[in-house]
């Protein structure tokens, strides 16, 4: 969607500081924009552009960085569900299993699609899109953006176990890249998220690059740890906060623009 199609359906377009018209539009964070105008790679309407305070009108005004044109970005949506356990995660089950799909507003926006998935019984951050090409790269093997994942685990992972995973374990389809592992102590706040952990369990942090089916589960098992509950709280640059399970809410221009600063070069 252009510019005037968006004012065009209502969607209010006013003049805005040039950082954050930067910053929606993708480009970088808000920060990162600022940046990029007192390094003084923005023009706007050919002159360049450094004082902080200035002003764009989407409408009118032609923006460049490093002389390529900058548009708002096309009117997609970008959300993060904290996902519940016992929802699967897709758009419709024909089993009438509960599915991530009833959580968010998708009839407000029509192609709205999870990117990657979580199991049924895994709850934390899943990320939600109607912008497929950038699903596509986040999606690609080769965005290797970090996932952090909290483990509950039966027992206690030994030195050696985690050094097993940091140094990439083997599974059955194939060998996994080097992980980082942390065991958390007892008392730390991450771990309050599994409040009511049976006996005999501990909480293992985990960072992995790949998305595999049941990756972590699997991961954990080939040491020895069967999980007993799995909860994501970071994808790439974004972090789950704000919401609570089964609330969703939409990237702030921040996030977003990070999130697509993240798929720069796998598209
Ligand atoms: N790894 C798993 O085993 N399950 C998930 O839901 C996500 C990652």
């Amino acid at each position: 969607m252009t510019n005037s199609e968006q004012a065009a359906q209502g969607e209010r377009i006013v003049p805005m500081r040039l950082q954050k018209f930067l910053a929606r539009a993708g480009v970088a964070s808000r920060r990162g924009s600022e940046n990029l105008m007192t390094a003084g790679r923005v023009r706007v309407n050919g002159a360049v552009t450094t004082e902080l305070g200035s002003k764009v009108d989407p409408l009118v005004d032609v923006v460049t960085v490093d002389g390529r044109e900058v548009r708002l970005a096309d009117g997609s949506v970008y959300l993060m569900l904290y996902k519940p356990a016992g929802y699967v995660t897709t758009m419709r089950d024909p089993g009438g299993r509960r599915c991530v799909a009833s959580l968010v507003p998708s009839d407000r926006y029509p192609g709205l699609f999870p990117v990657g998935r979580l199991d049924r019984d895994t709850t934390g951050l899943l990320l939600f899109t109607t912008d497929g090409e950038a699903a596509q790269a986040l999606l690609h093997p080769s965005f290797e953006k970090k996932k952090h994942y909290l483990a509950l685990v039966h027992g206690w992972l030994t030195h050696a176990e985690a050094k097993a995973l940091e140094d990439g374990i083997e599974l059955d389809d194939g060998p996994c890249a080097p992980a980082r592992v942390e065991a958390l102590r007892m008392g730390d706040p991450r771990a309050a998220i599994f409040a009511d952990a049976p006996k005999g369990t501990s909480v293992v942090g985990l960072t992995i690059h790949e998305g595999r089916k049941h990756q972590v589960k699997r991961m954990l098992e080939a040491v020895g740890h069967e999980v007993v509950r799995l909860h994501r709280d970071t994808f790439g640059p974004l972090r789950l906060t704000g919401i609570e399970p089964g609330q969703w809410r939409m990237l702030t221009d921040g996030e977003r623009a990070r999130l697509l600063e993240a798929t720069r070069g796998e598209r």
